[in-house]
């Protein structure tokens, strides 16, 4: 069976393609428009603001909400939609969405060249998530390209990787000779003198907040001694950003490529769009654009009378625009690839390796972080366009989201990282955390790492201002907080818990004001509730308060972070909470306080949380929700 590893690894694709193709044609089938607005998967009464070539010949529109611009929904940055105009006639558009605010919607239109005349200004525009194929055909065609490589530095990892042998061929390169950044510590800088050494595979392996990222980042500025380029990614958006903007704190020139998913001018300043933007010759690539356009007006005017000179005059006329048109293109191309021929560090999501940009580019070293959640056949994707890949991950944070179970049987939420640690020789751990406040670091520790961990000074005592307890927990028993179903997404969320957590948050008001607050919610129906209410409070509004999932969260880190658990039922379940990693992740997110709020006679049926209760009330502060409610 082991031999058949890669072409399982195939089916394992196909299966899981398969399950999503099918809950994106479930939630789509049978439902009214209103419907699909009240699960968050379609947004109506768009206007067309405005819309743009953007950077690669794509069409690139803004909409603009007339209505329910505070209701929560599912768009996420990079995801597949339909944009419908709906006019004389309904048109479809493929497109992915490029960014997202209150009031606002960017869509990038799927084909490599549409004019932008085919998307009408007036009428109304809805947008629908789909389901998108593009992920799994890339894992494919990577599996697939491992499977036939002949290259011989894929077959040795290939077969490295399916023996789990050693790989444990070094380079002769001499680490002395590097300069390694003097703020790392001992293990931090070992990790990386190390891994300089490593042949096809390195592993840099810790728990929360013991700086893998940061390590990477020193790493990547390390090896940019000796090689001019480096491709570095991750298996989200939200995980390529954190790296990214790391890794040009260092002075690094960084070019992102694909669709960042923060508002940040730090993040966006290095996407390709934006650097070809401020490029001085882009103005003049607009110019020919619209001189281009201006050609092909005049030769689609209507004239009165029509002879011989007027055809001939409107064939050189578009004869102009087309020329023009390719020279703009031709342009842009040059000017694309120039940015990233010059950059140091090409940062993008392992999928996003397979964009036309990146064709025919090859790296020494693909650098991966958030290991643990990768799967291996969108690690593959990585791997082919370098000669060694070094992972960063945790085995005890999120695994992969695999929604079909067959595709789990058959090895696809298996990742390297799991695979490789203790099989490969350049594998490092890092065990002084920079995190968090020793009392929130203390559950987590002795639960899932043995008691390993150490606190880096002055963090293992940090603090919010006058504050004395660091670990909260508020238990909402009896309260009658019972947890909600919503059928449309098939997810819960609970309002009660949201009424002790605004409850609580104003009663810190000033405590918790010019402070960075995350509120985690396991549930994708809480986070939409309770972003939907915070948009409509002023007072929770003015503080600066991020909300996500779990997922959402990994790799992130806030003074402040308040969960709420949402599961309040009488049998006791508590469904994928139970899964000791997500508690993980999501306690270890915070620096100075960590509130909980949850309801202990459900939670208390899972020993884990039983003991977490157990925990707070030796060692932090267990409260009732009554408290909250006088
Ligand atoms: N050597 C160091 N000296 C001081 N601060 C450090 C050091 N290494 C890391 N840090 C700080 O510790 C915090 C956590 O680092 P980082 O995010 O790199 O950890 P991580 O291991 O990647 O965490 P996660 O598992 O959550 O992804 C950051 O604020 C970082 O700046
Ligand atoms: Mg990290």
């Amino acid at each position: 069976m082991e031999n058949d590893r890669y072409k399982q690894l195939l089916v394992a694709i196909e299966k899981e393609r398969l399950a999503e193709e099918i809950y994106y044609s479930n939630i789509a089938k049978q439902k009214s428009d209103k419907e699909k607005i009240e699960a968050g998967i379609l947004l109506a009464s768009l206007v067309l603001n405005k819309k743009y070539y953007t950077v690669g010949e794509y069409v690139e529109v803004q909409l603009e909400k007339t209505k329910n611009f505070d209701k929560p929904n599912k768009f996420k940055v990079g995801a597949g939609v339909h944009l419908i105009h709906q006019g004389e006639e309904t048109q479809h558009f493929r497109g992915t969405l490029s960014h997202k605010r209150k009031k606002e919607i960017g869509v990038i239109i799927q084909f490599d060249v549409i004019s932008r005349d085919m998307l009408p200004d007036s009428g109304t525009y809805k947008l629908e998530l789909v389901y998108d194929e593009r992920p799994y055909k890339v894992m494919k065609s990577a599996v697939a390209e491992v499977i036939q490589s002949k290259d011989p530095y894929i077959v040795d990892l290939r077969e490295g990787i399916r023996k789990k042998g050693k790989l444990d061929y070094s380079s002769q390169e001499n680490p002395d000779q590097w300069k390694i950044p003097q703020y790392l510590n001992t293990d931090q800088t070992q990790a990386i003198s190390g891994i300089l050494k490593a042949g096809q595979m390195g592993i840099i392996h810790g728990p929360p907040g013991t700086g893998k990222t940061t390590t990477l980042a020193a790493l990547t500025k390390t090896i940019l001694q000796t090689e001019n380029k480096i491709l570095v990614c991750a298996p989200s958006n939200n995980a390529v950003d954190l790296l990214a903007q790391k890794i040009s704190e260092l002075g690094i020139n960084v070019v992102r490529i694909g669709n960042v998913t923060r508002i940040n001018e730090k993040v966006v300043a290095l996407t390709l769009d934006e650097k070809a933007r401020n490029h001085p010759d882009w103005s003049y690539i607009k110019e020919i654009r619209i001189e281009a356009e201006a050609a092909r007006k005049m030769a689609t005017t209507r004239k009165r009378k029509f002879g011989t000179n007027e055809r001939r005059n409107r064939t050189d006329m578009y004869k102009e625009s087309r020329e023009l048109k390719k020279w703009a293109r031709d342009m842009q191309k040059k000017l694309l690839s120039s940015i990233i021929g010059n950059c140091q560090v090409v940062a993008t999501t392992l999928v996003g390796v397979s964009h036309s940009y990146m064709e025919g580019i090859k790296f020494e070293t693909v650098i991966i972080d958030e290991a643990s959640q990768c799967m291996e056949p969108e690690c593959w994707n990585a791997i082919l366009k370098a000669k060694r890949v070094i992972f960063a991950g945790d085995h005890h944070q999120l695994p992969p989201t695999v929604k079909s179970k067959e595709a789990r049987e058959l090895g696809l939420a298996h990742t390297l990282l799991d695979r490789m640690t203790d099989s490969i020789k350049h594998h490092y751990l890092l065990k002084t955390q920079y995190r968090m406040n020793d009392a929130i670091l203390k559950f987590s520790n002795n639960k899932f790492y043995d008691g390993l961990l150490e606190s880096a000074l002055p963090n293992k005592n940090h603090t919010l201002k006058e504050d004395t307890a660091p670990i909260v927990f508020i238990d909402t028993s009896g309260c009658g907080y019972d947890e909600n179903f919503d059928p449309k997404t098939r997810s819960l969320y609970n309002e009660g818990e949201y009424f002790i957590l605004r409850e609580h948050v104003l009663q810190n008001i000033e405590k918790y004001s010019n402070i960075e607050i995350g509120i985690i919610c396991p549930y994708a129906e809480q986070v939409r509730y309770i972003r939907g209410k915070v948009l409509d409070d002023k007072e929770l509004l003015s503080l600066n308060i991020e909300i996500n999932s779990i997922d959402g969260f990994q790799g992130q880190e806030k003074d402040l972070i308040i969960i709420t658990l949402t599961r309040s039922n009488e049998m006791g379940i508590i469904g994928f909470l139970s899964d000791y990693r997500r508690l993980n992740v999501a306690m270890t997110r915070a620096k100075k306080k960590l509130v909980i709020i949850g309801d202990g006679a459900t939670l208390s049926s899972n020993e884990l949380y039983l003991d977490l209760i157990n925990h707070v009330e030796k060692e932090g502060l267990l409260q009732s929700a009554w408290e909250y409610m006088m």
